[in-house]
């Protein structure tokens, strides 16, 4: 994968450079979030005029500096060439941003609520304000992960605030991005869905994704571009668009719980689950990816998300037992863990313990419900001592995290203690120099909680090796 400063002289791009005139639109993006960054950003570089609105004044006036709020691969370049190209604004002004716009994605957050029903407070008041606002049509999307029937709250509060008298369209077009991968995942989708109630909408949406559905856009992210083919665009009605943004994270998490209680299962059989993982993938039905067992998965969406899930099932009057038991099991990982390392070395109190990795997951900095920090908590409940190392989330976690030293380099991490637990599967990590680290431990037990090294390699270097499920 190359990094590329997106501007070139090839036929090609010229060819794509005026489908994008022909293409822009004017949209503005409420909410300067991971997804509402990215999308505007992204929607920018294909073609189009964004205007990022977000009420964080600190944020808009680092964004208008050049800083990003948060670490995204290719992010800030996108930002930085597309805000100078004056394709990309920020702005504390609703009213401003969505002045000129054809179409308003709703890009705000919707955390959960503590009986983890989705706060939709953030929505609510964005709507009503654009409500106050409008004087002329516009397509109003929403992009942030909501529960099923949002969008027509979201009609209602347009309807009930709104004294210009114009007539604000509803449409649901959720994303998929994955943190870490979003660039890559807005340019180059499975597919793009659009819940839309007329054709007036979908025929807008359609033209927003145009450049990608027709693969008429150079990639900003490969050179040359890997996606020549089409991508699929799914036109539903609002409700299923919504319910297809839910039901593809639980549906994840569901695969990883599975995968997770069956490398339970394997280590009592004498079952190796990466094997079983092989074996099942190569089933198309099935497919291999998430299906890497470990010690949970984490992030601001898939815990929340499956929560939002079960809470509007049961709202509705559905019992979706199944996926709370998704979520008990990926509670469950950090007992694991820590019931594997009481069967190695004893008591834990007063044991020191290393551990690689704070993120939830490799090339993000996003230390959100990261099932290492699980990990954590129950060790220091048990009286360890421990010290942590992570290659980019070491300031983000520093706020959230007492009672441990953050230490300097993965060595410091495993200095003196009796046993090491990888948390989070940095590529970094490979490039270590492992007998040194072996020499560093007072005993050199590697719990390995995502399978990412080879067993029969660290067992050479010395390693008292446990992996999950092998
Ligand atoms: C997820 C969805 O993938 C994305 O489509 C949606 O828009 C937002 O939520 P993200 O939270 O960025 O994206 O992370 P993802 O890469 O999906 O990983 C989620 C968690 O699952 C991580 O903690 C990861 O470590 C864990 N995981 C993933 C596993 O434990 N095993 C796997 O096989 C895959």
């Amino acid at each position: 994968m190359h990094a590329h400063s997106g501007a070139s002289g090839t036929s090609k791009d010229a060819v794509s450079a005026v489908g994008r005139r022909e293409n822009k639109m004017e949209l503005c993006i409420v909410g300067a979030g991971h997804v509402g960054l990215v999308t505007g950003a992204c929607l920018a570089e294909i073609g189009h005029r964004a205007v990022c609105v977000d009420d964080d004044r600190q944020k808009v006036a680092g964004l208008l500096a050049g800083q990003m709020p948060f670490f995204e691969p290719h992010l800030e370049t996108l930002v930085r060439q597309n805000h100078a190209r004056k394709r990309l604004l920020f702005t504390e002004s609703l009213e401003g941003g969505i002045e000129q716009a054809d179409i308003i994605f709703i890009c705000v957050g919707t955390p959960s609520l503590s009986n983890g029903e989705a706060d939709l407070s953030a929505v609510e008041q964005v709507a009503r304000r654009i409500a106050e606002t409008v004087r002329t049509e516009k397509l109003v999307v929403e992009k942030s992960t909501v529960p099923v029937q949002t969008a027509r709250w979201v009609e209602r509060t347009l309807a009930m605030y709104n004294g210009g008298g114009s007539k604000c369209e509803v449409a649901s077009n959720p994303e998929f991005l994955r943190e870490g991968s979003a660039v890559e995942d807005f340019m180059h989708p499975d597919r793009i869905v659009i819940g839309v109630a007329g054709d007036r909408g979908e025929k807008l949406l359609r033209e927003v994704y145009a450049p990608i559905t027709d693969g008429a856009f150079s990639c900003p992210i490969h050179h040359p571009c890997t996606n020549d083919q089409s991508v699929p665009l799914l036109v539903t009605d609002i409700q299923s668009a919504e319910l297809i943004k839910h039901a593809s994270n639980a549906f994840l998490s569901m695969k990883i719980s599975f995968i997770n209680a069956l490398a339970d299962l394997c280590e009592r059989a004498g079952a190796d689950v990466t094997a079983v993982a092989e074996g099942l993938g190569l089933d198309r039905r099935i497919g291999r990816s998430f299906l890497n067992a470990g010690i949970g998965f984490g992030g601001y969406c898939f815990p929340k998300d499956l929560q939002a899930l079960v809470n509007i099932a049961e709202k509705l009057g559905c019992n979706f037992a199944l996926l709370r038991e998704v979520e008990r099991v990926n509670q469950s990982r950090a007992a694991v863990v820590l019931r594997k390392l009481k069967d190695r070395i004893w008591l834990l109190r007063g044991k020191r313990i290393g551990v690689w990795g704070l993120a939830f997951k490799p090339n993000t900095d996003d230390v959100r419900e990261a099932p290492a920090f699980r990990i954590i908590d129950g060790l220091l409940q048990e009286g360890a001592e421990v010290q942590v190392y992570d290659p980019k989330a070491m300031d983000s976690a520093r706020p959230k995290l007492t009672g441990v030293t953050f230490c300097e380099d993965p060595y410091q991490a495993a200095a003196g203690a009796e046993a090491l637990v990888l948390a989070t599967e940095w590529e970094e990590f490979k490039a270590v120099d492992l007998s040194k680290v072996k020499a560093l431990m007072t005993w050199p037990l590697l719990l390995d909680g995502r399978n990412f090294f080879d067993k029969e390699a660290m067992q050479e270097v010395g390693f008292e090796y446990i992996g999950m499920g092998r």
